[in-house]
């Protein structure tokens, strides 16, 4: 087996945090194995005390039960504290393995996930396979995907719109999920298959993922204005958990996966912004010149020369990226690059949020309205979108690469303002979603990083993916089909395992506890780094 480069700190760590908890899981299922499957034993077990200890922690395990893992995990792990679970886990306290099997397992689980993406990434044990693009190909797949979906996956969402506010989030869930999916589709095939051509409308897509960013926080901090601690916490798990472990294993800088750095900034700016003062988010004035502030702070960071750079140069450490195959491009570049092409669409997003409701009123009454003024006016819409996009598709996105990006920030609202008319002008389209879209748009940033490692390949650390994965050589259809299955099966449970952990490590109503636990966590974390900082060290002192 040949391995690609080095072994590294980190990932000797990982492996020193999850050997155990692998151990640990594999010992509680056994435990709970020999529990459930010895009706005998509790009658030759005659010894009082064992028995009641028994049921005592039958009764516990009912009410886990009960209230669903979540809840009773973290009440139960504030009962005791961080050190006491540690030393409990350390000194495999049967009970307590029993408590946390399911938590037990999926670490194990996460864990394992993360040594198949190094055996197929790192490794040469599976095969890598060239990309090969051809577009009556690539429409077919596509197509073929839509019709599927289409046929099976309809689905009408019977909301009335009396219910403002509720109808709001609910109606946008569905849409916006959908309009992931089917984006995020285009755009991991625009990978697998090198699909160069269609490279503007790959960026108008990200910009349409960082518009949802915009809209979907604006909605949920200025409707909920829940700027919480544990509310916080969950946000930066939710986006970096499952990259900052990928980096560890895979010996990647975080800017490799710009979609999640740029997506955590662009969800702090917006939290930023209703945060600050956020007892005068319902003055109109307010909010206006936060809007203002926003474009400001755009215009002040990246617009004027060399601000960017000496701005961001403290984070240098993890916004560098240099892409082995271009070893001299300066390390800020990507970041540069990356953040800069979206850097408007996130407000833009916001101003639509806010400005929904009137929009959405606006939008009952003309429902209400008599049928030939309501046909009139949205057929205005309707043409006049079309032809919108019509001129920014002849003038812009027709444009080659290099000046498309110039033109970009300042014009992807056009797309995505079309698409939005497009798909609402009428009540009963949007009533109507694609729910294996809005499946697949519930895992996009799942399905983005791991497309890297055990969709397609990048060999070494750093290097962008340019093989494809390939377990069945010569068959590149198969391997297509077989690969992706995997894949999409993979992502889905990272995206559920990012969640289950999430809810047993971040107490929502707890912030001491929030604390500890983060405490723990670090302290964990540097303590196996030293030991494998050691380890590493003895064979080059022994040789
Ligand atoms: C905020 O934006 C992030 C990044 O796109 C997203 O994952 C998250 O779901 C958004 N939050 C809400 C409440 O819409
Ligand atoms: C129109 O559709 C988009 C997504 O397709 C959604 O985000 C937006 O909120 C909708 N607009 C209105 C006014 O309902």
């Amino acid at each position: 087996m040949v391995v690609s480069g080095p072994i590294t700190p980190g990932q000797v760590s990982f492996l020193l945090g999850v050997i155990p908890v692998f151990v640990t899981w594999i010992y509680s299922e056994y435990l709970e194995y020999k529990k459930n499957s010895s009706p005998t034993k509790l009658h030759s077990d005659t010894n009082l005390d064992e028995l009641g200890k028994d049921t005592i922690k039958e009764d516990d395990r009912a009410v886990l039960l009960e209230t669903g893992l979540t809840k009773s995990a973290s009440a139960k792990f504030h009962a005791s504290s961080v050190k006491m679970n540690l030393i409990r886990f350390l000194t495999m306290d049967d009970s307590f393995l029993l408590e946390n099997r399911a938590t037990l397992r999926a670490m194990a689980e996460f864990g394992l996930i993360l040594f198949y993406f190094y055996i197929c990434d790192r490794t040469d044990l599976l095969g890598a396979s060239t990309k090969n693009y051809n577009r009556d190909l690539f429409i077919f797949l596509f197509m073929l995907l839509l019709i599927v979906s289409a046929m099976t996956s309809l689905k009408k969402h019977n909301d009335t719109s009396s219910f403002s506010v509720r109808s709001m989030l609910y109606l946008n869930r569905h849409q916006t999920e959908e309009w992931k999916g089917w984006m995020q589709v285009l755009f991991l095939m625009y990978h697998y298959f090198a699909a160069t051509e269609i490279y503007n409308s790959i960026r108008v897509f990200i910009a349409a993922y960082v518009w949802m960013t915009g809209f979907g926080n604006f909605s949920y901090y200025y409707i909920r204005k829940d700027f919480s601690l544990p509310r916080f916490a969950q946000m930066m798990w939710r986006l970096n958990f499952f990259v900052a472990f990928c980096c560890i294993v895979l010996n990647n800088d975080y800017m490799l996966y710009y979609i999640c750095p740029m997506h955590t900034l662009f969800t702090l700016m917006v939290y930023g912004a209703l945060g600050i003062y956020n007892k005068y988010n319902e003055v109109r004035s307010v909010m206006a010149a936060k809007f203002v502030a926003c474009f400001l702070v755009v215009i002040l960071i990246w617009e004027i020369p060399g601000f960017f750079e000496l701005f961001w140069s403290p984070f240098a450490f993890f916004l560098g990226y240099t892409d082995p195959a271009k070893p001299d491009a300066p390390r800020m570049h990507e970041w540069h690059f990356r953040s800069g092409l979206d850097r408007y669409i996130w407000i833009v997003g916001m101003i639509y949020a806010y400005f929904h409701p009137n929009v959405e009123k606006w939008m009952e009454k003309l429902e209400e309205c008599e049928i030939k003024r309501k046909v009139t006016i949205k057929t205005i819409i309707v043409s006049v979108s079309l032809f919108v996009g019509y001129l920014w598709y002849e003038y812009i996105y027709k444009l080659d690469k290099v000046s498309y990006n110039k033109l970009h920030p300042y014009t992807s609202w056009i797309p995505i303002t079309v698409y939005i008319c497009l798909r609402n002008f009428t009540q009963h389209i949007r009533n109507f979603s694609l729910t294996l879209f809005a499946w697949l748009g519930k895992i996009t940033l799942e399905t983005y990083i791991s497309q890297f490692h055990i969709w397609l390949r990048s060999n070494v650390p750093n290097g962008q993916p340019k093989w494809l994965l390939s377990f069945i050589p010569q068959y590149p259809m198969l391997n297509f089909m077989l690969t992706t299955a995997l894949y999409v099966l993979v992502s889905h449970r990272l995206f559920e395992l990012t969640n289950t952990l999430k809810t047993v490590f971040l107490p929502t109503k707890d912030n001491r506890k929030l604390l500890h636990n983060f405490i723990a966590g670090v302290a964990i974390s540097v303590s196996l780094y030293c030991i494998a900082l050691i380890l590493i060290q003895i064979p080059h002192s022994t040789v």
